[in-house]
């Protein structure tokens, strides 16, 4: 076969603007702050995509230390959502992105609906920003504290909202700590979700048995890392069979074959989350990883291998 082959992807075909990656491999929200010290590191513009920190209407400190604790072929983090704010993050970040060619998506977060509203809201128009990712693991304080994430009413009721407030496609992100996956997701698509990332992290603890003692500030936190891998294939699979709108692969990701199996799984691209803080280039390693794949078995495009598993 002569060339490289076509690793394009579309996840925002319902989108009147649709939202194209240059290939599927994204880094995932959290790991990689606002990419601006990735650039020295790594050639950001090689990846499909980059999703942002979590970003509030106000800036927030986060929860107590220790907020990072290892775990085997895991890691538990409760970082709660320390961030900019969504000013800030527009009046100096934005314009960095505006002048890079990697699309850079906003996950976003708040306590109530009219928080996400006006967090979408001030991102509207904005050069730099080509989507947002709604994180709908975070607590409804006007329904009593539960997560949006885990009431598909609740998950719909954001999702539609977000979506009348913005013309940028919206990914919303899925929580895996549910008892029925794919009720979540169907809701959102039908509230307009142009894609559906998933999963954020599961909850989780650990005991430091000498103090004994939560080892995290926070008490809980969120597993992510090689050890949630399993559950977010399995979650990307029988999801992208409920939906038609495009999954995005998100957990435990550390290889061109761990995204490839997403992919396979249903995935139409994938987010790289905890591996890359053992090593900033892994993103890099995993995309020349799946042209590697692709040229081997005479695969001329990445279509060919979205769902190729169903
Ligand atoms: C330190 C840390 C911070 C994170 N912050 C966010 C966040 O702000 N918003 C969000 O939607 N997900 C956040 N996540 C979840 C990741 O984006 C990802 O969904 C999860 O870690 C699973 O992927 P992984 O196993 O590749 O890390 C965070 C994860 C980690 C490890």
């Amino acid at each position: 076969m002569t060339g490289l082959p076509d690793l394009r992807v579309q996840i925002a075909p319902r989108h009147p603007k649709g939202l194209i990656l240059s290939n599927p491999v994204m880094i995932a929200s959290g790991v990689a702050g606002y990419g601006t010290e990735y650039t020295e590191i790594a050639d950001i513009h090689k990846l499909g995509g980059l999703v942002c920190k979590g970003t509030t209407l106000r800036p927030r400190s986060g929860n107590a230390q220790p907020r990072l604790v290892e775990t085997f072929g895991g890691l538990l983090n409760s970082v709660g959502l320390e961030n900019i704010g969504v000013e800030a993050l527009i009046r100096e970040k934005a314009p960095l992105w505006a002048r890079w060619c990697v699309p850079v998506i906003v996950n976003i977060a708040g306590e109530t609906v009219d928080e996400y509203v006006a967090v979408a809201d001030k991102l509207e128009g904005v050069p730099g920003v080509s989507g947002i990712e709604l994180n709908i693991s975070c607590p409804n304080v006007s329904a009593g504290g539960i997560e949006f994430g885990v009431v598909p009413e609740l998950a719909a009721r954001v999702t539609s909202a977000v979506k009348a407030a913005t013309s940028l496609p919206v990914i919303v992100k899925l929580s895996p700590n549910v008892t029925d996956i794919k009720s979540i997701a169907i809701a959102v698509e039908q509230a307009g979700a142009d894609a559906i990332s998933l999963i954020n992290t599961l909850r989780g603890m650990a005991i430091d048995i000498e103090r004994r003692k939560p080892q995290l500030g926070n008490i809980v936190g969120g597993l992510s890392g090689h050890a949630i891998k399993p559950v977010a294939v399995y979650m990307v699979f029988e999801v992208s069979k409920a939906v038609q709108v495009p999954v995005i692969g998100c957990g435990g990701i550390a290889s061109a074959e761990d995204a490839l199996e997403f992919i396979m799984a249903g995935a139409t691209a994938v987010q790289v989350g905890t591996a890359n803080l053992t090593n900033p280039g892994v993103c890099i390693a995993i995309l020349k990883g799946i042209e590697h794949y692709m040229l081997e078995k005479g695969l001329r495009n990445i279509s060919q291998l979205i769902g190729a598993a169903h």
